[in-house]
C-alpha cells in the first residue's frame, strides 16, 4: 500500500511582512484609484481542507464553510459558494484562516468567525471575533487577548464558538494554546474568561516541536448549547465542552450556564472528541473521538452515544476489533428523524475514506462502500465531479478508483431537508440532494459540491505571449493549464505527471509554447513544448534540486534554476544541471525574453547579467539602492535589457542592462511585478506591481499599475478585495489584454483583475 498525499494545506509562505519605513526623499506621488472587476479563474472542487460546515437551525438553506487557508463562504441556493472575508488585507492575511464558525440560531443575519492562522511566531496577530449581522456581507472586528490557529493541528475539530440558542447575546468560545474557555454577553463585541472552566486542554500532538505548530496546546475542541434546556430570553443553563486533554474525562457538562462543570464520565479519556453533536429529540449527544486531534491522524477512537437525561454513555461505533484502524471526526445526525445519524473516518486512507448511517440511534450501521473482493469495492454511491473534473481518482492503490477523501471533519444534514448533506475531505466539498436513497436502495449521488471555493496555495503564475492565456503552478494540487479562465479545469488540463506542488514556471520568449516547470521535491523538473499539454521529466539528468524560481532562455535553450536547496544551477542544451558559480543561493533571476544568451541575476543590492546563456554572471555597474532583498525581475517582452527589479527597498528600472538603475519614486518596497499589454502598441508595457507606496494622497500596500513606465500608478485593489499577504503572493499581466491582471494567492487561488 502507498501512502496517500494528503492534500495539506500548511503553506507558511511570505511571512516578513515589515513594511519598510517610508522614504522622503523623492516627492511622494498622488495613486488614483482605478474601479477593477476581481474574479477568480475558476479552478474549482475547493482544492483544499474544509475543517468545518455549519447550518442554521433557524432559516432554511442558510449554511457555511470554513478553509484552513481560504476565508469562509456562505451557501446558495444553487449549491454554490460565496466567498466572505476577500476583504483580508496584507495586515490581516491571518483572516483566511478560521478556527471556528458560529451561525445564530435566534437571529439567522448574526454570523461570526474566530479568525487567525497560527499560534506561533508564523503569524504576528491576535484572533479576532469577526461579527457579521447581515450573514458575512460586511464584518466589524473583535479583538482577542490571543492567537487562534486556523491552520494549526486540530483545526477540524469543532465547532469551539457557539452562540446561546436561548439568549443570542451570549457566546463562548473554546481558545487554543491553554487559554481555556471564553464568553461574550454582547454579541461578540468583549470577551472575558470564564473563570470556572475546569481544564484548558493539556494535549499537544508533539510537544517537541520547536516550529512552535505541534506543540501547540489544541485546547477546547467543541462548545454544543442543550436548546433543549432553559427557555428563551435566559441564558441556556446546559452546556457540553470538550477538550483536547487525555487521562482524564475530558468532556465537560455545565447545567447552571457555566457556573460549574462536571466531567462526563464513561468515555475513554485516552482519545479525544472532535465533535459533540446534540439530537435534541433524542436528548442525546453523540460524540465523535479519535486517539490524536486530526486533521492528519487517527488510529483509534468511538463514536459514543451520552443519554442526557440518565448520564449513561454508549460506545456505539460503528466498527471495531481489527477493522478500526482510525479515529472518527465528522458527525451529522438528522434533527428531523431523531435516531438518524452519520460518522465519517477522520482517515481511513486505504481503501478508501468511509461514512456510515445509522437510522436507529447507532443500533445498527450501513456503510458508503463495502468489500466484493480486493480490489472491487460495492459502492453505494453514483460520484459526480462534473463541477471539477480535475479531482477524478485518488492513486493510494492503482487497483482502486479512490473518491471518498480523506481528513473527514466537516459532516452536516441539512436540518430543514432530509435529502441534502454535504462533508468536507482534504480537498473539497462531496455531498448530495438524495441522502434518503440511502435508507431505501442504499446508493446516493456523491458530488463534488464546491463551486465557488478556491482554496489553492498559488506558487507560479505565467500567461505566454501565445497560446493558452494562464498556466499555474499550485500548492499540492499540482498545477493547470487555464484554457478558460471561467470553467474548472479538465483532467487532462491537469499537469501530468502531476507532483503534489509545482513552485514555478516559465516560458522562452521567442517560442512561448516552451515551458518549464519544478516541484517541491527533488527532480520534479519538467519541460513541455507544446504550451503545457504534455511534459518531458527527461531533460536535465536527474536533480537533486527542488522548489525555488525558474527561468528559461528566450529560445529555450538553456534553464536557469535557483533552487530552494541546492543553490543555484544551470542546464545548457538539455545537459545535466550545474552549480553557477557566480551566484548565491537565493538569488532572484530572469531570462531574457529576446536574446537567447541573455540572464539577469539580483542579490542584495547587486544586480547581475549573463551574456553566455548562464554560465557566468558579471555584476551590473547599476545598483539597486539599499535593497538587501531582491524579490523580484521582470523583464521587458520586447526589447532586451530592460527589466524591472522588485525589493525591500523599492522597485528599480533599467533600460541599459543594469549600467544604471532609476528608483521609482515613492515605492518603499516591491514584490510581485510584472509586465502586460501596453495601453496602445506603441506604449510601454503596462507594469504592476504589489508594493507599498509613500503617496501624497492614496498608495499604502496594494497592487498598482502603471501606464508610463513608473511615471504615475494607479491603484487596482480596493477594500473588498485585499488578496492576502501581499509578500506571498504572485502576479503575472496579460500580454495580449490590456489592462488584465492574475494575482495567484496563498489560499484564495488566482484572481484575475480587469478595468471595469
Ligand atoms: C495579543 O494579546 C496580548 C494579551 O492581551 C497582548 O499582550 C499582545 O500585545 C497582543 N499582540 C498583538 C500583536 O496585538
Ligand atoms: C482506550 O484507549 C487506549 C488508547 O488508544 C486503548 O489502548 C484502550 O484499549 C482503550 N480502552 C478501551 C476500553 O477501549
Ligand atoms: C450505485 O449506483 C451507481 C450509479 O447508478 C452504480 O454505478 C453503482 O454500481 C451502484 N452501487 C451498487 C452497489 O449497486
Ligand atoms: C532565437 O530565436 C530567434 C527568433 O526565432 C532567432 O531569430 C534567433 O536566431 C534564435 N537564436 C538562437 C541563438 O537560436
Ligand atoms: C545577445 O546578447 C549577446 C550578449 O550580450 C550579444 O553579444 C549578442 O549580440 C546579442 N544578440 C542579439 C541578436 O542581439
Amino acid at each position: 500500500m502507498r501512502s496517500r498525499v494528503p492534500v495539506a494545506t500548511l503553506f507558511s509562505l511570505g511571512l516578513s511582512l515589515l513594511a519598510a519605513a517610508a522614504s522622503a526623499a523623492t516627492p511622494a506621488p498622488t495613486i488614483s484609484t482605478q474601479s477593477y472587476t476581481w474574479k477568480n479563474v475558476k479552478i474549482g472542487g475547493g482544492g483544499g481542507f474544509t475543517p468545518g460546515i455549519i447550518f442554521n437551525p433557524s432559516q432554511k438553506g442558510l449554511a457555511y464553510l470554513r478553509t484552513d487557508i481560504g476565508g469562509v463562504y456562505k451557501l446558495n441556493a444553487d449549491d454554490s459558494w460565496t466567498p466572505l472575508v476577500d476583504f483580508a488585507d496584507s495586515d490581516h492575511w491571518d483572516y483566511w484562516g478560521s478556527d471556528a464558525i458560529a451561525t445564530d440560531p435566534v437571529d439567522p443575519q448574526r454570523f461570526y468567525v474566530a479568525a487567525g492562522m497560527y499560534t506561533n511566531s508564523w503569524d504576528p496577530n491576535n484572533g479576532t471575533i469577526l461579527i457579521s449581522t447581515n450573514q458575512g456581507k460586511t464584518f466589524t472586528e473583535s479583538p482577542l487577548p490571543f492567537k487562534v490557529g486556523g491552520n494549526m493541528p486540530g483545526r477540524g475539530v469543532g465547532e469551539r464558538l457557539a452562540v446561546d440558542p436561548h439568549s443570542n447575546n451570549i457566546l463562548l468560545f473554546g481558545a487554543r494554546s491553554g487559554h481555556g474557555l471564553w464568553k461574550s454577553t454582547n454579541f461578540g463585541a468583549t470577551w472575558t474568561k470564564v473563570a470556572s472552566f475546569p481544564d484548558p486542554g493539556t494535549y499537544a500532538p508533539d510537544p517537541t516541536d520547536s516550529s512552535g505548530i505541534n506543540s501547540d496546546k489544541t485546547g477546547l475542541t467543541f462548545v454544543t448549547f442543550d436548546s433543549t434546556s432553559g427557555s428563551s430570553g435566559q441564558a441556556t443553563p446546559r452546556i457540553f465542552v470538550g477538550v483536547a486533554s487525555v487521562g482524564s474525562p475530558n468532556i465537560f457538562r455545565s447545567d447552571d450556564a457555566g457556573a460549574t462543570w462536571n466531567a462526563i464520565q464513561g468515555m475513554n479519556s485516552s482519545w479525544i472528541a472532535h465533535k459533540g453533536v446534540l439530537s435534541p429529540k433524542e436528548g442525546a449527544l453523540y460524540l465523535s473521538t479519535s486517539d490524536g486531534v486530526g486533521p492528519n491522524d487517527g488510529s483509534i477512537g468511538a463514536l459514543y452515544k451520552y443519554d442526557i437525561a440518565s448520564g449513561t454513555v454508549t460506545d456505539i461505533s460503528p466498527v471495531s476489533g481489527s477493522d478500526l484502524i482510525f479515529g472518527f471526526g465528522g458527525l451529522a445526525v438528522d434533527v428531523q428523524r431523531p435516531g438518524t445519524v452519520m460518522v465519517a473516518a477522520l482517515n481511513s486512507w486505504w481503501p478508501d475514506g468511509q461514512v456510515w448511517r445509522t437510522t436507529d440511534g447507532g443500533g445498527s450501521w450501513s456503510p458508503l462502500w463495502a468489500w466484493e473482493a480486493y480490489p472491487v469495492l460495492n459502492k453505494y454511491y453514483a460520484y459526480s465531479d462534473a463541477l471539477a473534473p480535475w479531482i477524478g481518482n485518488d492513486y493510494t492503490d492503482p487497483a482502486i478508483v479512490q473518491q471518498i477523501g480523506w481528513w473527514m471533519e466537516a459532516l452536516v444534514i441539512d436540518p430543514f431537508d432530509s435529502d441534502h448533506w454535504l462533508y468536507g475531505t482534504g480537498e473539497t466539498v462531496y455531498g448530495g440532494h438524495d441522502l434518503l436513497n440511502w435508507d431505501t436502495v442504499h446508493n446516493v449521488t456523491l458530488k463534488s459540491l464546491a463551486d465557488g471555493i478556491e482554496e489553492d496555495a498559488v506558487l507560479g503564475l505565467i500567461s505566454p505571449p501565445a497560446g493558452p492565456s494562464l498556466l499555474s503552478a499550485v500548492g499540492d494540487n499540482g498545477g493547470f493549464v487555464h484554457f478558460d479562465l471561467t470553467k474548472a479545469p479538465t483532467a487532462a488540463a491537469r499537469f501530468s505527471p502531476l507532483w503534489s506542488t509545482n513552485s514555478d514556471l516559465d516560458f522562452a520568449g521567442n517560442i512561448p509554447s516552451t515551458i518549464v516547470r519544478i516541484g517541491n521535491s527533488n527532480g520534479e523538473f519538467a519541460l513541455s513544448t507544446d504550451a503545457g499539454n504534455t511534459w518531458s521529466q527527461n531533460i536535465g539528468g536527474t536533480s537533486n534540486a527542488n522548489s525555488g524560481k525558474i527561468a528559461l532562455s528566450a529560445n529555450g535553450t538553456n534553464i536557469l534554476w535557483s533552487s530552494g536547496n541546492a543553490g543555484v544551477l544551470l542546464s545548457q542544451s538539455g545537459g545535466a544541471f550545474a552549480r553557477v558559480a557566480s551566484l548565491p543561493a537565493g538569488a532572484a533571476i530572469a531570462a531574457d525574453r529576446r536574446n537567447d544568451s541573455v540572464f539577469y541575476a539580483a542579490t542584495g543590492s547587486k544586480f547581475l547579467v549573463s551574456s553566455d546563456g548562464g554560465k557566468t554572471f558579471v555584476a551590473a555597474a547599476g545598483a539597486l539602492g539599499a535593497s538587501t532583498a531582491p524579490v523580484k525581475l521582470a523583464v521587458h517582452p520586447k526589447t532586451s535589457g530592460d527589466v524591472w527589479v522588485s525589493t525591500d527597498k523599492g522597485l528599480f528600472h533599467t533600460t541599459n542592462a543594469g549600467a544604471s538603475f532609476a528608483a521609482v519614486p515613492g515605492i518603499t518596497q516591491a514584490w510581485a511585478i510584472a509586465l502586460g499589454a501596453p495601453e496602445s502598441t506603441n506604449s510601454y508595457p503596462a507594469v504592476f506591481a504589489a508594493a507599498d507606496v509613500a503617496a501624497g494622497s492614496g498608495g499604502g500596500v496594494g497592487y498598482y499599475r502603471s501606464d508610463n513606465a513608473g511615471e504615475t500608478w494607479v491603484r487596482v485593489n480596493d477594500a473588498a478585495h485585499g488578496f492576502g499577504s501581499v509578500s506571498s503572493n504572485v502576479l503575472t499581466a496579460d500580454p495580449r489584454v490590456y489592462g488584465r491582471v492574475y494575482i495567484g494567492t496563498n489560499g484564495r487561488g488566482i484572481f484575475y483583475g480587469d478595468k471595469s
